[in-house]
């Protein structure tokens, strides 16, 4: 990409897994990259762009968020922070509407005021238990609804233009969230029994970087001005697979008797039995890596890198 048509981006939770995926990537094809992160933020996974982006650390006010994106002047916003609870307690309500609510608006606030109109949302099959027009699994899913009518009011009054992806299960080497392949690596590695439900839920598992290539090409789509009002797409395999045999395939590829201790738990309140199957793709999109391939280049590499760090 030549200088004068530099794109630049606002990534917001880049320091979480998918974020920090799509920062390297963007730096990588070019862009000039700011990130808007909390004061508690912890920088090391973007250790090595440091040099080459633009940090913004937020102070929770709308002005300095409007400073924020009136000094950046983003081509497009990538709007991936996120509190994410599978079950929530009363304590959590707070800094849930703070950060899946209000910093949003927040965002599309200062977005409006900066004359900035392409935003990237991130949303969640989660928003369409058992296949509803809206249902949500958990209070978590229902804040991501909560912000998309927020945004039906700014796109009835500004030349705003969205794309909504909902992400399913997402993974990749070296994910740090507790999901499903962080939790087998030490039962692979110590043979330690985990306690598990029956195993029969459907799990639409996506690889990491075919996530990434769904934001760069909703960005083109804004870009190139294909967008009408908050599109939704979903970001999913299409090909969901029992948890058992998610399991089976990961104990075969790392090559290991994994103790499950199968029914030890019981499912969850409003387990998702079977994934949001009513979504639309992203049109130009579809996922490249295979579920045997994405889960064999993942162990792969962290094999690699465990070899490195010892
Ligand atoms: N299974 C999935 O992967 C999945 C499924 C559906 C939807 N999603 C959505 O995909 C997006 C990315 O998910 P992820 O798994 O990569 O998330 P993650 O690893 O949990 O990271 C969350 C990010 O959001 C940031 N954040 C949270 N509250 C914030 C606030 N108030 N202000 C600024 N930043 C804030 C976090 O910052 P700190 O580093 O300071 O904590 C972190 O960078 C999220 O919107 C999530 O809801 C993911």
């Amino acid at each position: 990409m030549s200088e004068n048509k530099r794109r630049t981006a606002v990534v917001s939770g880049a320091t979480g897994f998918i974020g920090g995926h799509l920062a390297h990537t963007l730096v990588n094809a070019g862009w000039n990259l700011h990130i808007i992160v909390q004061p508690k933020s912890d920088l090391k996974p973007l250790a090595e762009l440091l040099p080459e982006i633009h940090v913004h650390i937020h102070d929770g006010s709308t002005a300095q968020l409007m400073g924020i994106i009136g000094d950046s002047s983003p081509d497009v916003v990538f709007h991936l922070a996120s509190l994410f609870l599978a079950q929530h307690s009363p304590s959590n309500i707070e800094q849930l509407v703070r950060s899946n609510v209000t910093f949003a608006t927040q965002l599309t606030e200062a977005m409006i005021q900066a004359g900035c109109h392409c935003l990237i949302n991130t949303g969640t099959s989660w928003q369409h238990y058992e296949n509803g027009e809206y249902n949500p699994v958990n209070l978590y899913s229902a804040s991501k609804q909560a912000f998309e009518a927020m945004l039906i009011y700014y796109l009835a009054t500004s030349p705003l233009k969205a794309v909504t992806l909902k992400l399913f299960d997402t993974y990749g080497p070296n994910d740090p969230r507790p999901k499903l392949f962080t939790l087998l690596r030490p039962v692979a590695a110590e043979g330690k029994p985990l306690a598990m439900s029956a195993g029969k839920q459907l799990i639409d598992l996506v690889y990491i970087d075919d996530v990434v290539q769904a934001y760069l090409i909703a960005a083109e789509r804004l870009l190139a001005g294909q967008v009408s009002g908050n599109e939704h797409y979903a970001v999913s395999s299409g090909r969901p697979l029992p948890l058992r045999d998610l399991v089976d395939i990961y104990g075969r590829l790392i090559g290991a008797e994994l103790p499950i201790e199968w029914g030890a738990r019981e499912y969850r309140q409003r387990e998702v039995m079977i994934p949001w199957q009513k979504g639309k793709r992203l049109p130009g999109w579809q996922p490249e890596v295979e579920l045997t391939e994405g889960i064999a280049r993942m162990i792969l590499q962290e094999t690699k890198e465990c070899r490195i760090n010892q």
